[in-house]
């Protein structure tokens, strides 16, 4: 050391303490560095064989812990779970269809209320109104034709006369579904329906609406309205307010109901 180094000053030395560098060359000379074969070997038979007891403990546990479920000492047999509280502590009851197919006709009727407003009451002069308008209390067909291509006036609704640019024809624009749920909502909300009609309009119906009236290219005047008798309802069947599945039998002693159910 003193030969390699020989401008640092031995520390140990002045200090009176043996050198570091004897300590650690005797401790290699008593305890030779382990060859790295057979460590190996030593070091592999035991990570198998603790892998071996891992397996055999875990094997064990699966076996005998009952992974650590007790919800048999609290839970008896045949124990119902009271209803959550967030979902108003009653049983969870499904929403009528009805309910659900409104609520999209409202969707769609938002495309109405610039002009009819949201009330229904339209704009006096301008727009004609929903609510009283003989023209939604009316049969299916006529209503269907005048969302599905457009009406331009002058037009009589509800006792005042209405002549504007006109309604904007639907039928480009909403599917069928779309155009049945916004009119079961005009009927159901502002239309006043007799004892036992529901005022839906389905799909199906609005579909065979399309096809007979569909193909048009220009609004409607109320003289070409007028071959369509004012009652006529479109063919379909009632359907089941809860379920919307069909209820069977034909809709509201429809006009034209003589046209094959099977549409
Ligand atoms: C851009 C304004 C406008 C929009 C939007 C509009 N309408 Fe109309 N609607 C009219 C006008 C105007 C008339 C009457 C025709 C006329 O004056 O020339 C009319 C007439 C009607 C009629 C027949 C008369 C009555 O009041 O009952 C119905 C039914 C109707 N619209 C339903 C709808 C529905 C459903 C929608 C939405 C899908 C709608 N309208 C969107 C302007 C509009």
């Amino acid at each position: 050391m003193s030969e390699e180094n020989s401008t640092e000053p031995n520390l140990d030395y002045q200090g009176g303490r043996p050198a570091v560098r004897e300590a650690h060359d005797a401790v290699r000379r008593e305890k030779p560095d382990p060859v790295a074969d057979s460590s190996n070997k030593v070091l592999i038979s035991r990570v198998v064989v603790a892998g071996v007891i891992l397996v055999a403990a875990s094997l064990y546990f699966n076996a005998y812990s009952n992974t650590f479920d007790r919800s048999d000492e609290f839970i008896h047999p045949g124990y119902v779970a009271a209803p959550r509280p967030s979902l108003g502590g009653g049983p969870v009851e499904e929403k009528p269809w009805i309910e659900t197919w409104m609520a999209d006709g409202k969707k769609v009727y938002n495309s109405c209320t610039g002009c009819h407003q949201a009330s229904g009451m339209g704009t006096p002069g301008l727009f004609p109104p929903l609510k009283g308008s003989e023209w939604v209390n009316g049969g299916t067909e006529r209503l269907s034709m005048i969302v599905l291509n457009g009406v331009t006036g002058p037009i009589e609704v509800a006792g005042a006369s209405y002549n504007n640019p006109g309604m904007t024809p639907w039928g480009k624009l909403l599917s069928d579904e779309k155009l049945a749920q916004v009119l079961t909502y005009i009927r159901r909300n502002f239309g006043e329906m007799p004892d036992g009609k529901s005022g839906v309009v389905t799909t199906a119906m609005m579909k065979v609406a399309r096809e007979r009236h569909g193909d048009r290219a220009t609004q409607w005047t109320v003289a070409e309205m007028e071959s369509v008798s004012a009652d006529a309802e479109l063919p379909g069947e009632e359907v089941d307010l809860n379920t919307g599945e069909s209820a069977g039998g034909s809709v509201e002693g429809a006009e034209s109901a003589e046209s094959p159910e099977s549409e």
